[in-house]
């Protein structure tokens, strides 16, 4: 259930935009500013075929998440096939960009990697083969699950609040969509680990950040569904960054495709620099 689990529909990380500017990210620090046009290309086109998915689920009646119930998970599933065969465009346009690049590797360590949900797009899309990579994950089975699917990539199991490499360790730290997840005092832990072992490049993905002063703790269960703090969220990695730039995925596609209608709009992505480029 994990390996399916956060890569389908909108999560699927060939055409989910925080997954998108991620990737992008890693490539600028690689190579700057050469695939500008080709990153704006991409970005158009998963906001048509967000578009496409959005229309399919109304005419479907399918409300879109990322559901442990099969019943719901199978309708995500056949709103996908609105997509099929063609959410691997950019994965192709990609690996050919890519092909003679010769920088890097730009090392990389991931925090709460799941099941090697976006390595799956950065092996796909030929960015891998520029990485030295690792993954970290709490949870066993995400682990040994991301292990089967890519024999001799670093998947560890471990916890993003206390990690067990030297600072300075990777050239970039990545996550997406954990902070929510834990409990106060450990957003403070993870952060300052992530700026601990970055040398360079901090990018975070967040689901459910707003525009409010402080994080709003929230238990839901056995984990946390918190609202974070944009303020708050900067202000830590500032303490370690000289740059740290919050984009609202809303208006970031709002603004720049015309686009108003993104499924999530509580979506950030954060990215923090010590310096330009790497
Ligand atoms: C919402 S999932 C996100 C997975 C993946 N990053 C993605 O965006 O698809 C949260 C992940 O965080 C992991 N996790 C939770 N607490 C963690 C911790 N303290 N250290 C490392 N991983 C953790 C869980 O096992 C789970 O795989």
């Amino acid at each position: 259930m994990l390996d399916a689990y956060l890569v389908a529909g909108y999560q699927n990380p060939r055409i989910n935009v925080q997954s998108i500017l991620l990737r992008q990210e890693l490539i600028r620090d690689l190579v700057g500013d050469r695939f500008v046009p080709l990153m704006s290309e991409e970005l158009r086109f998963a906001v048509d075929l967000n578009e496409v998915l959005r229309l399919r689920a109304e005419q479907l009646g399918v409300r879109m998440g990322t559901f442990i119930d099969p019943a719901k998970a199978a309708g995500v599933r056949r709103v996908d096939e609105a997509i099929a065969g063609r959410d691997g465009a950019f994965m192709e346009r990609w690996s050919s960009a890519l092909a003679d690049v010769e920088s890097g590797p730009l090392s990389v360590l991931e925090f709460a990697c799941g099941s090697a949900n976006d390595y799956r797009a950065f092996a796909e899309s030929g960015l891998a083969r520029l990485l030295d990579y690792r993954g970290v994950d709490l949870t066993p089975k995400n682990i040994a699950n991301a292990r089967r699917r890519f024999p001799g990539i670093s998947f560890e199991i471990g916890d993003i609040t206390a990690l067990p490499y030297p600072d300075g360790a990777y050239d970039c730290v990545i996550a997406s969509d954990i902070f929510e997840h834990l409990p106060a005092a450990a957003i403070e832990r993870a952060l300052d680990e992530a700026a601990r072992l970055a040398r360079h490049t901090v990018v975070l993905t967040f689901f459910n950040m707003a525009d409010v002063s402080e994080h709003v703790i929230r238990h839901k269960g056995a984990y946390n569904w918190n609202v974070l703090s944009r303020d708050e969220v900067v202000e830590r990695l500032g303490r370690r960054f000289p740059s740290v730039q919050a984009t609202s995925v809303a208006r970031f596609l709002a603004d720049g495709f015309d686009y108003p209608r993104t499924y999530n709009r509580s979506s950030w992505t954060v990215v923090a620099r010590r310096d330009e480029g790497v």
